[in-house]
């Protein structure tokens, strides 16, 4: 009952956290191509109002035509549309995933004992402080390169630098899964906490001066900028991160540091061609096209690298009974998949309920090699063709 509860809090949290994450990137997506597609505004009134930029745009059958005020507008309008919740809501949803998978069975996600086997109290802080870290490291080279004379890009090679770093530290303590949604985990977090620590905040001093009829000091903003063009940058990062912890071919590599590192900086390099293709469309700079290109010279060098070996010939052996797997599995598979524990439902502990699953036993434990879980049970290359070998002769039951 436990498990089941737990896969529909599974479940239902990932919907959330998609749904939210698809309206925080989506908006963010937007106001970077807002802001690169702005042009100095015609109508000279706006410009004496302190308007910098304006877009003209279509959609759903409406013109739009947003305006600008890089520091303020003249005076504040009734209604200020603030966007913070599909930020707040992405993290508290991701987090809380996080909790009820990872964090609730820490022997099963976090830990792998072959890459570093430690208690799940242990596990479990480490990963919390991995988060809390991270955003401290990152806020702190915000704060001190960020002030210095091409601050921008020493910034940006110092937080790279950091993430490298965490990701090699990650991999070489969690299981490969954990480590990859962890340090995705852990960008992110830092994304949130630059809209709750500096974007909102700042903007709420400058309503504040505004309504208090003061000066605004522009600090706030070109602050709020630097993290919001940070955050832009660490959205693809961020997706392949959680999305690839699905697919064991990226995570199980020996070294599965480096895979993440390299598809991470292919996703920085692609958004990059994004943001600077709304500046070539205006003839701002040149055509980015090199930065795509290099992200996917990357990605197509990440994808011969982990090209699987060829299986190794096997000698001629009688053909494989029912009984041979059943035994396999017993040993296996069962102790997470019986009675007691019914680990997403699956039961393998019956011949009729090993027929039953054969398709995705065959997926996971022979395909994907997902199954047994960091192969808790370690399970051997030749088990795993046995499955193979009784799935492809229709999984007799005996
Ligand atoms: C240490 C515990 C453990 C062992 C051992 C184990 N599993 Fe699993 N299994 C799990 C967990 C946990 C899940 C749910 C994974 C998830 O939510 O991503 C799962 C999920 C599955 C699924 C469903 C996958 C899906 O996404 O629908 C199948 C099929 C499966 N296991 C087969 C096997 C087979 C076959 C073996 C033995 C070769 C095995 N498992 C061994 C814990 C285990």
């Amino acid at each position: 009952m436990e498990t089941y509860l737990l896969d529909w809090a599974n479940l239902l949290l990932r919907w959330l956290h998609v749904i939210v994450a698809i309206a925080w990137i989506g908006s963010s997506f937007y106001f970077v191509f807002l802001d690169s597609s702005l042009t100095t505004p015609e109508d000279e009134s706006l410009r004496r109002e302190g308007a910098t930029g304006e877009l003209w745009a279509v959609h759903g059958g409406g013109f739009y035509h947003p305006v600008k005020y890089a520091v303020s507008p003249p005076q504040l309008p009734g209604h200020l549309h603030w966007f913070f919740w599909e930020s707040y809501s992405t993290w508290l949803s991701g987090f809380a995933l996080f909790l009820v998978s990872y964090l609730w069975s820490p022997s099963v996600y976090l830990i792998d004992p072959q890459v570093f086997d430690w208690s799940p109290p242990v596990a479990i802080a480490s990963a919390l402080a991995f988060l809390v870290v991270f955003w401290l490291a990152y806020d702190a080279i915000c704060r001190t390169l960020g002030q210095t004379k091409n601050g921008d890009a020493k910034v940006g090679a110092a937080v790279a630098l950091l993430v490298v770093v965490a990701a090699l530290l990650a991999t070489s303590l969690f299981a490969g899964r954990a480590a990859f949604l962890l340090v995705g985990a852990m960008i992110a977090t830092a994304m949130s906490a630059n809209v709750f620590f500096w974007i909102i905040p700042g903007q709420r001093k400058v309503v504040a001066a505004l309504k208090a009829g003061q000066p605004v000091d522009p600090i706030h903003g070109q602050r709020g900028k630097q993290r919001s063009v940070h955050n832009t940058y660490f959205t693809l990062p961020v997706l392949f991160a959680m999305l690839s912890n699905h697919y064991s071919f990226t995570y199980a590599n020996p070294h599965n540091g480096w895979v993440l590192i390299a598809m991470m900086a292919a996703g920085a390099a692609i958004r990059q061609f994004f943001v600077l293709r709304h500046g070539f469309k205006l003839g701002r700079n040149p055509h980015p096209w090199k930065y795509a290109a290099a992200g996917v010279v990357v990605l197509i060098g990440v994808i011969v690298w982990l090209k699987p070996a060829p299986p190794a010939p096997v000698a001629a052996r009688p053909a494989v009974s029912a009984a041979q797997v059943q035994a396999v599995v017993a040993q296996r598979c069962a102790m997470c998949h019986g009675e007691a524990l019914q680990s997403k439902g699956v039961r393998l502990d019956s011949p009729a309920e090993l027929k039953r699953h054969a398709q995705a036993v065959y997926q996971q434990a022979v395909v994907s090699k997902t199954m047994p879980i960091n192969n808790a049970t370690g399970i051997t290359d030749e088990e795993r063709a046995l499955i193979g070998e009784w799935f492809r002769a229709g999984a007799p039951t005996e």
